[in-house]
């Protein structure tokens, strides 16, 4: 008999590990899923220590919870004490250790920042880092001292660095009888719609617009109501107009309140994801376990999700807030090539493996068509000109890993001038498995530069 070594993936000393990527779950052992954690946290427990108490942690003194047996770890100045998660940590227990006794923020966000800590972690919260004098960021512009009311003043430029000012974008408003047009220079060149994110719900306007690896945010409380909007990109020159129509055709005094995060540029990995509530609309099998969903984006939303981009969906399971990140695609492979396909920005689809014991998924299978659920802004790192100017492609793919290559593949088709081929690998456990198998095989046949390898 053969002496077969068990499987470990990556392999020990793989080039995948060494670069990295060899962060992943780990198993955990029985009683210890995101389930058990959410009904330990339930259960009047103390898992803070403190007997209900919060205290201001100093430097000091967070340093000295460091240990397996007593971790306190602080993400965005709020200090958790993870003892108790520990072996309900899906990353394992090392990984969590290494931000034991200290800021972990960046660690976190870097590994998973859609991870939803403060609703998971709440009853472990043991209090906030006393403060000690900072330096205000220089990449920060927030204009928080701004004058309360908006009053159609382009804001002042405030103490900046020189290079973010340069970059910084700013508004202007204006009004006619029926119309608010909020008005954003962006200093971007090829501003295009998939950069400019917009919702204005319940007399709330929020505009943010990607400018590289920065977000520029609008955020205020209207002075009226609106009936609608639309917008309007001058690409070239930058300028992105939101143009609201007014409910009532009175004279506007102010464009409103400002919020939160109104006109500020920051990293776009600093910016809190933004939710709103999108209506299941229909859900249809791919496979035995795999699902096409497609959500209506609310009437107050404009966005599109970028080639490359996901989004997180968020919803409340036996009181916690769970999120879990899923990439859109079309809603087929679109086989005709001469043409962009018409973008259908009011809807996303969504390709997901419903798991037997997944905790999200199974909930989300569950949902009825009319039911609602929480969708961020898109996010991601790729760049389209990445793949711009390439004449052979290939496409790794293992099971829904598939649903980045479908808006990827109908981008080099369809406007990448130089491409010759196209080629996808799709690894699968069973030929059941293969997703979208009859419209690859289509697609195969239909355009000369695309072909597919079946691997079980
Ligand atoms: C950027 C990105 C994009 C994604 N896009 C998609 C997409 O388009 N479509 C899609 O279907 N998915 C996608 N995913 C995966 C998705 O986010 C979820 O991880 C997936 O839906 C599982 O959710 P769940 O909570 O139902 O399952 P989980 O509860 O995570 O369980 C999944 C399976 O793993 C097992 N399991 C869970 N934890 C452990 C552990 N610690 N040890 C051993 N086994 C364990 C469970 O028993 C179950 O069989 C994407 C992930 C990322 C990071
Ligand atoms: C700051 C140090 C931390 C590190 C280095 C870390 C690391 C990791 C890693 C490597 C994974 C596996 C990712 C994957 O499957 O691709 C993971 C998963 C996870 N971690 Fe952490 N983690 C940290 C802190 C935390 C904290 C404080 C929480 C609190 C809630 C947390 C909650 C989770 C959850 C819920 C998952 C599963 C994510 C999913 O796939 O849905 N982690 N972590």
């Amino acid at each position: 008999m053969l002496n077969v070594p068990p499987p470990a993936f990556p392999a020990p000393r793989s080039q995948q590990r060494a670069a990295g990527s060899s962060r992943s779950k780990v198993p955990l052992k029985p009683g210890r899923s995101l389930m058990d954690w959410i009904r330990l946290t339930k259960s009047g427990k103390d898992l803070a220590g403190l007997k209900g108490r919060l205290i201001e942690v100093t430097e000091d003194e967070l340093a000295k919870h460091n240990k397996k047996e007593d971790c306190w770890i602080c993400i965005r100045g709020l200090v958790y004490n993870v003892t108790p998660y520990m072996e309900y940590h899906p990353g394992g227990e090392d990984e969590l250790m290494q931000a034991a006794g200290t800021d972990g923020t960046d660690l976190f966000d870097q590994v998973h920042r859609w991870v939803n800590y403060e609703s998971m972690l709440k009853e472990c919260l043991v209090g906030r880092m006393a403060l000690k004098p900072v330096a205000v960021p220089k990449e920060i512009s927030s204009i928080s001292e701004e004058k309360k009311q908006l009053n159609g003043m382009l804001p002042e430029k405030k103490l900046l660095g020189v290079s973010a000012k340069d970059l910084t974008p700013s508004y202007d408003w204006f009004q006619t009888d029926g119309l608010i047009t909020v008005v954003i220079y962006t200093k971007q060149k090829d501003m295009n719609a998939e950069l400019v994110i917009v919702d204005c719900q319940d007399k709330r306007l929020r505009g943010e617009i990607i400018v590289n690896e920065h977000s520029y945010v609008l955020e205020v409380d209207l002075d009226h109501e609106v009936e609608d909007f639309f917008i309007n990109i001058a690409e070239k020159i930058g300028k992105v107009e939101i143009i609201l129509k007014k409910k009532d055709n009175v004279h506007w005094k102010m464009l409103g309140q400002p919020l939160e995060s109104h006109n500020t540029f920051i990293k776009r990995k600093n910016r809190g994801l933004f939710y709103r509530k999108c209506k299941l609309v229909s859900k249809t099998e791919v496979t035995h376990d795999t699902k096409l969903f497609c959500f209506m984006l609310p009437k107050s939303t404009c966005f599109q999700v970028p080639a490359g981009q996901h989004v997180y969906l968020k919803q409340i399971i036996a009181g916690t807030e769970v999120v879990k990140p899923y990439t859109p695609l079309l809603p087929f492979l679109p086989l005709n090539f001469k043409e962009p396909s018409c973008h259908d920005s009011a809807n996303i689809y969504l390709m997901i493996k419903i798991y037997s014991c997944g905790l999200f998924t199974q909930a989300l299978d569950h949902l009825q068509i009319g039911d609602c659920i929480s969708i961020s802004n898109p996010e991601g790192n790729f760049k389209k000109s990445q793949v711009q100017a390439l004449e052979d492609l290939f496409f790794l793919a293992a099971g829904t890993g598939f649903t980045p290559m479908v808006k990827l593949l109908n981008f080099a088709l369809t406007e990448v001038s130089s491409l010759r081929t196209a080629k996808l690998i799709f690894f699968n456990k069973t030929e059941d498995d293969i997703l979208w198998r009859n419209q690859l095989e289509q697609l195969a046949l239909k355009d000369e530069r695309s072909s597919k390898g079946l691997d079980g």
